[in-house]
């Protein structure tokens, strides 16, 4: 049956069915093509999308405003700081007026329910910009950047996650290989080791489609990675966490040494980004003060030739763009 995803939301890769999930990828290639190529589809003309956010962001947000302009919809940001919502109107009404205004609404914040109660009330498609426990656009843009530098099919990749391995990118990263066939290795300490829940839901999924999971603090677990994937070890909100998390996770910090337990030389590295992989930051700097390195990988690996962050940094809006036009687009 055809795909038609007209009028959904896109709150968890979870939602959707690998056929879904392969649709959005597909569409995501096609346009990503169409852009290098200057073909202008306007799929979204007419169209106007809200921006809610609650948390700070570079790449989501300016990958929904320029995959909403070259479509040619018109876009409109809200921070907390310049809304009502939660504060003097509940958010059920922030979302029923939005829905009056606006043909699709992005949430970016803390609370998953936030993200589900928008989607109850607004009447329009709600787009997860990321919660604390998951992030379905980034897992977009991470597989299609694998399917354009791992020359395999996704039943054969390995991708390993190295580090916080409950956080919202491990998790989104664990949906998308449960529903597209792929071999998920969590790599991180027993006290970050994934929910149960989480878990379980994948193995799920999985029976369908071939995925299997790994979680172990065992390097060799990393032994023929076709992917290696970190993320900052502290999280947006949990910057307390930082001296726990640095004594927890300096063993799975990626470094060139730790690259070569995967004994593949092909392996790629990827990262949502923003990373800590130097002291070029305030917060690195400060934090090393302290007496605590924050980086989660090291430039050995991050500027190598392994690394395709900033390809799935671009990859990023062509993704965004690929959920717009499906949900709400008007062909
Ligand atoms: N990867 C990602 O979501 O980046 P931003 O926080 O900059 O949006
Ligand atoms: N885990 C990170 C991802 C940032 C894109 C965070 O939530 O801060």
């Amino acid at each position: 049956m055809a795909v038609n995803l007209k009028g959904r939301s896109f709150l968890s890769i979870m939602d959707f069915t690998p056929q879904e999930v392969r649709y959005l990828l597909d569409l995501a290639h096609d346009l990503k093509a169409k852009k290098r190529a200057g073909i202008r589809t306007d799929s979204l003309k007419g169209k106007n999308i809200v921006l809610l956010f609650e948390k700070t962001s570079t790449r989501t947000r300016c990958a929904f405003e320029v995959a909403a302009m070259d479509e040619g919809a018109g876009v409109t940001f809200l921070d907390s700081k310049s809304s009502q919502m939660g504060k003097k109107e509940s958010l059920a009404d922030t979302a029923k007026v939005l829905g009056r205004f606006y043909d699709g609404i992005e949430y970016r914040g803390y609370d998953q329910k936030v993200v589900e109660d928008l989607r109850t009330y607004a009447g329009v498609p709600v787009w997860n910009g990321l919660t604390d426990v998951d992030h379905p656009t980034q897992a977009l843009a991470d597989i299609m950047t694998v399917e354009e530098y791992v020359h395999k099919p996704l039943s054969e990749v390995k991708l390993a996650f190295c580090g916080d391995t409950r956080n919202n990118v491990a998790y989104c990263l664990m949906y998308i290989c449960a529903k597209l066939g792929i071999h998920y290795v969590g790599f991180g300490p027993k006290e970050l080791a994934p929910a149960q829940d989480v878990l379980d839901r994948c193995l799920d999924a999985a029976k369908e489609t071939g995925a299997t999971f790994t979680i172990s603090d065992d390097a060799a677990v990393l032994d023929g990675a076709d992917v290696l994937y970190t993320d900052i070890w502290a999280s947006m909100g949990e910057e307390d966490k930082i001296p726990e998390r640095v004594r927890l996770l300096t063993p799975f910090r990626v470094t060139a040494e730790l690259a070569e337990k995967t004994h593949n030389p092909n392996y790629i590295f990827l990262h949502c980004l923003p990373s800590f992989h130097d002291f070029n930051t305030t917060m690195a700097r400060d934090c090393r003060e302290k007496g605590y390195d924050i980086r989660e990988v090291t430039d050995d690996v991050f500027l190598s030739t392994h690394s395709h962050c900033f390809d799935e940094a671009e990859n990023r809006m062509h993704t965004i763009k690929a959920v717009m036009v499906a949900t709400i687009g008007n062909v």
